[in-house]
């Protein structure tokens, strides 16, 4: 299977994961999710093209004081996998763990999320480029919150971290902070922060030899 992850920028942001068809109520879709944007869902605008709004200014925002902020995973032209990251600043519902919080120097995966497709690779593939976008940057710490109990959290099931050179830093009852260590690349943030209008991708083959960067203190 042929999965091209790309980062999401302008052109194709209206390609975030959307199920607004198909579903009710605010589980309708990656591109109006406000969950770590805006912690108190009274304060969600009503409309889906309101919400859209607000979460492409967080991706503007964040893309021209950070970097790059998420991607999608395609098969074909379809995007059947999304992840958002960024420093936890720029992320407030990270307050509400327990487990955390997220060290303040590194990057959150708030969200990693595999739709259809499951279990063939393209989470692991999505991941791998997160990771080795962040090593090319100079980041070295990258941390999510991962879920004992269910399958379904914003970054899937913690038996998912350890397998992905992830380890544990603390945990709760449901939840576990887990970080990797990716290392800093030499050359750091070569190009500086953009919001570009041309698409950056990468296409990888399932099954293929991964772009993973070199494992730091966490590895296993
Ligand atoms: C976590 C997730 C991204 C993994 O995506 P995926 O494409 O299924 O992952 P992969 O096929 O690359 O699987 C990689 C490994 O993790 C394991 N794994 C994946 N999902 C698992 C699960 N639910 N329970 C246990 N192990 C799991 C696989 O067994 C595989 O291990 P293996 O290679 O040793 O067999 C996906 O399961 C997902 O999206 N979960 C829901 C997350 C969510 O709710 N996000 C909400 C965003 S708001």
């Amino acid at each position: 299977m042929n999965v091209e992850i790309v980062d999401i920028s302008h052109d194709n942001f209206g390609s975030v994961l959307d199920w607004s068809g198909q579903a009710q109520g605010d589980d309708v879709g990656c591109k109006f999710c406000l969950y770590w944007e805006q912690p108190d869902r009274a304060q969600w605008p009503d409309s889906l093209a309101e919400r859209e709004a607000v979460k492409r200014e967080w991706f503007g925002r964040v893309w021209a004081e950070f970097g790059s902020c998420g991607k999608l995973a395609l098969v074909g032209s379809r995007p059947v996998g999304y992840s958002q990251f960024s420093p936890p600043a720029y992320l407030p519902n990270v307050a509400e763990y327990e487990c955390g919080p997220p060290i303040s120097d590194g990057v959150f995966i708030a969200c990693l999320y595999v739709r259809e497709q499951r279990g063939k690779g393209v989470g692991s593939a999505l991941l791998r480029a997160v990771l080795g976008d962040l090593h090319a940057r100079g980041i070295d710490t990258v941390e999510t919150f991962a879920r004992s109990s269910s399958a379904d959290s914003p970054s899937g099931p913690l038996r998912f971290w350890p397998k992905n050179g992830f380890s544990v830093v603390r945990r709760d009852d449901d939840f576990a902070l887990v970080r990797r260590n990716v290392g800093s690349a030499a050359e750091g943030r070569a190009t500086g922060p953009r919001w570009p209008r041309l698409r950056d991708s990468a296409r990888i083959v399932i099954g293929a030899r991964g772009t993973m960067p070199p494992r730091g203190a966490s590895s296993n």
